[in-house]
């Protein structure tokens, strides 16, 4: 089982690098998501990846062999890879047997009896079994989605490429099928490079998720690692909702802003750098409603008038100007906490979620 590795793809429309200087790598037997918004150069490099598309620079690699350069493309039918779309990309005319069969027109020599068993046993893995005979107009979105899914399996492919393949399903079904790839990525191991501009699903899916921004990798990483240690402006704001505060290193993990003097989760800042700190709504205490409460000596403690409060069932989303400078903080509390617009509280925020951002710009 081979894994993919990019160097440094660049790809050029006329004037427009919709990728440029790719780096990242996708392990063999792992499922990396490529996470940004519409417009960022996901499908662009995902038709990189399969061969469609020539690089202006930078190399495809799949375990030892290169696929793509400037000089060299593999065809899309010599790559061993699988490409499920959006649209699915069924054929309206043909069954699910005949479409899922199709897949496997490349194979010359496969026996009829073999390719009938393939195209059986993939679909009793996608649970459409007993469906063989139907045309994907009297199919739901679900089951179309899956057909697409069983047609690229059935080939048994070293490579799966998706892309935004849950889209066009509703909100319900997205949920479910995030599972059922999941589920299907454990049962195979196949090498998996999935698009999508949906943050809650990437998290779900993926093993690692490699966020692109304007062409670019701006950072690769588990879920978790990239909601709590965001390097960057864009990846902390994509990923989840957050506070940016922007001020100045006062100490090696102390930044300021005007009056606000914030104990920050790093050690290592230079005093003097200006320096963004992200902070997680849910991260940050409302605690004067909390008499019996014991404030640890190490939070940073915040004086602050509630604002614009809304109740959303699983929380209370509120803004909290800060007293004595301009900050104002968004704040998630649990929905048992009663807080009303213009109650002056303390906020309470251990330095560890106090994350500043490592790289400038964006
Ligand atoms: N065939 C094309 N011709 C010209 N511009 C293109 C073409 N394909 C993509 N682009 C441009 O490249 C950029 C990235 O597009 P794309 O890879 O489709 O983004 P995404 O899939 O992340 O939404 C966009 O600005 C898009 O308009
Ligand atoms: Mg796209």
């Amino acid at each position: 089982m081979p894994g993919v590795t990019i160097k440094g793809l660049t790809k050029r429309f006329g004037e427009i690098a919709a990728v440029e200087g790719l780096h990242f790598q996708v392990k063999p037997g792992e499922l990396v998501s490529l996470l940004g918004p519409s417009g960022c150069g996901k499908t662009t490099t995902l038709r990189l990846v399969a061969g469609f598309l020539r690089p202006e620079a930078g190399e495809i690699w799949v375990g030892d062999r290169c696929l793509s350069s400037p000089t060299t493309v593999v065809p899309p039918e010599r790559r061993r890879m699988a490409m499920i779309f959006q649209s699915y990309a069924l054929w309206p005319h043909m069954t699910v047997a005949g479409n899922v069969a199709y897949g496997l027109r490349f194979k010359k020599g496969l026996p009829k009896a073999d390719r009938e068993r393939r195209v059986r046993e993939i679909l009793k893995v996608v649970q459409l079994e007993g469906f063989e005979a139907r045309y994907p107009g009297e199919l739901s979105g679900g089951q179309q989605q899956r057909v697409a899914v069983a047609r690229a399996l059935v080939v048994e492919p070293e490579i799966l490429l998706l892309d935004e393949p849950l889209s066009n399903l509703d909100a319900s079904l997205r949920e479910e099928m995030r599972f059922e790839i999941r589920r299907l990525h454990e049962a195979f191991g196949i090498t998996t490079l999935y698009v999508t501009h949906d943050q809650a699903e990437a998290m779900v899916i993926s093993d690692r998720i490699a966020v692109l921004h304007r062409g670019r990798v701006v950072q690769v990483g588990p879920a978790a690692e990239l909601f709590e240690q965001p390097k960057t402006r864009f990846v902390a704001e994509f990923i989840g909702k957050t506070n940016l505060v922007d001020g100045v290193a006062a100490g090696s993990d102390i930044v300021t802003r005007g009056s606000l003097r914030l104990r920050v989760a790093s050690a290592d800042l230079t005093p003097g750098a200006m320096v963004t700190v992200s902070i997680r709504p849910h991260e940050i205490d409302v605690v004067t409603d909390h008499p019996g409460r014991v404030l640890s000596g190490g939070e940073n403690l915040l004086r602050g008038i509630i604002h614009r409060v809304h109740y959303l069932g699983d929380g209370i989303d509120c803004q909290v100007p800060l007293v004595g400078n301009d900050v104002i903080l968004r704040v998630t509390a649990p929905p048992s906490l009663r807080v009303r617009s213009g109650e002056p509280v303390i906020l309470a925020v251990a330095p560890a979620a106090c994350v500043p951002l490592t790289e400038g710009g964006e």
